[in-house]
């Protein structure tokens, strides 16, 4: 069985294909709209996304060699994000769903997060802690569902350090050589004196707001590589504290790291450390598949669809507030 998988729920137009047997991923074909300055215009990112997909679905196609026909059903990401850019990746694959008959599957973004996760660890029951320009939260499986032990209540994390970058004149790019430019600002702070910020940790929530507020108030009055040493340090302790209790209350034995901040060295060494603390297992997420992919969409698409999920094209709603708790895991024990 041979799913191809549609992602567009926020920068990432991506396109993949999975299969039920090795190598369970075939293609995982994507590009990114990068906004010259200041953030995501969800208008102009559904524009990028609607001039691409036709060419991302073919070089997907090509990649895997297969033909449209050698696909089984299509597997498309319905939510959460962004109105304009999840209506892209349903009009494609409503349209192919109609076009050539195949069978349509709604996926869950963050699921899909985790799903592909778990295949790429070989792990089973992980604590998942996914972190991304849109998405902090700490998640685990419970009774049939994926449940949130802990999130942002306000901004993600990679939100923050973009933001800051970005106001600090550090970005864009904000990314060099798979380095964040925030931490490379940290690591010529000379003193690497902690500044008075605020570390906000609410039960199981972190609140990253007043952080970005406080620290582009210290812009120009302090070192800016202290002010960046602090802000990574303070922001990636707070995750780092609520995954550590998240793991102690679930008593999961695995740790995932996903999402694009995973690239983060800096936050790999710490979640790393702390999972070790509690004798967990460790796996961080290669950046193909960490940072939105159409793959992982393909892969948890075939996950339900072996256990009968599919929708009428025609009920193929976007959902943009979908949470990770309303899907029932059937595919899992
Ligand atoms: P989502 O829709 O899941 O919220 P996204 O649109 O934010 O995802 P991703 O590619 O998953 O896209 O994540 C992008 C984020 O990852 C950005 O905030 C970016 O700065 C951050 N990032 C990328 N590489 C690194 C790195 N090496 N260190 C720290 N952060 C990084
Ligand atoms: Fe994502």
């Amino acid at each position: 069985i041979r799913v191809l998988g549609i992602e567009s729920t926020a920068h990432t137009i991506g396109v993949g294909i999975a299969q039920n047997r090795e190598p369970h991923i075939l293609a995982n074909e994507k590009d990114k709209y990068e906004p010259e300055k200041g953030g995501i215009h969800p208008r102009d990112a559904s524009r990028h996304h609607a001039e691409k997909i036709g060419s991302i679905i073919s070089r997907a196609l090509k990649k895997a060699n297969l033909k449209i026909d050698d696909i089984d059903a299509v597997a498309v990401a319905l939510g959460p994000g962004m109105g304009p850019c999840l209506r892209v990746g349903a009009t494609a694959a409503r349209a192919i769903s109609s076009y050539f008959g195949k069978p349509l599957i709604p996926v869950n973004h963050a699921i899909a997060h985790i799903e592909i996760g778990n295949l790429l660890s070989g792990f089973s029951d992980p604590l998942v802690v996914y972190i991304s320009g849109g998405n902090t939260s700490i998640i685990a499986y419970k009774q049939k569902r994926y449940r949130v032990f802990g999130e942002t209540q306000d901004i993600a994390l990679g939100n923050l350090i973009d933001t800051f970058a970005r106001e600090a004149g550090l970005a864009p790019p904000y990314v060099v050589n798979g380095r964040h430019v925030v931490e490379l600002c940290a690591e010529r702070s000379k003193e690497k004196k902690l500044l008075d910020l605020p570390y906000i940790v609410k039960g199981q929530d972190v609140s990253y707001g007043g952080l970005l507020t406080s620290s582009l108030k210290m812009i120009g009055k302090e070192d800016l590589g202290d002010v960046c040493y602090s802000l990574v340090e303070i922001s990636y302790s707070m995750i780092t504290e609520v995954a550590e209790r998240g793991l102690a209350h679930t008593r999961k034995k695995e740790v995932i790291l996903t999402g694009g901040v995973s690239a983060s060295k800096v936050l790999t060494e710490k979640l790393e450390k702390m999972s070790a603390l509690h004798g967990a297992k460790f796996f961080s997420v290669p950046p193909a598949f960490a940072g939105d992919n159409g793959a992982m969409i393909a892969w948890t698409g075939l996950l339900e669809y072996v256990h009968g999920i599919i929708i009428d094209p025609s009920m193929a709603y976007i959902s943009q507030r979908w949470r990770v708790e309303e899907v029932e895991v059937v595919w899992k024990e």
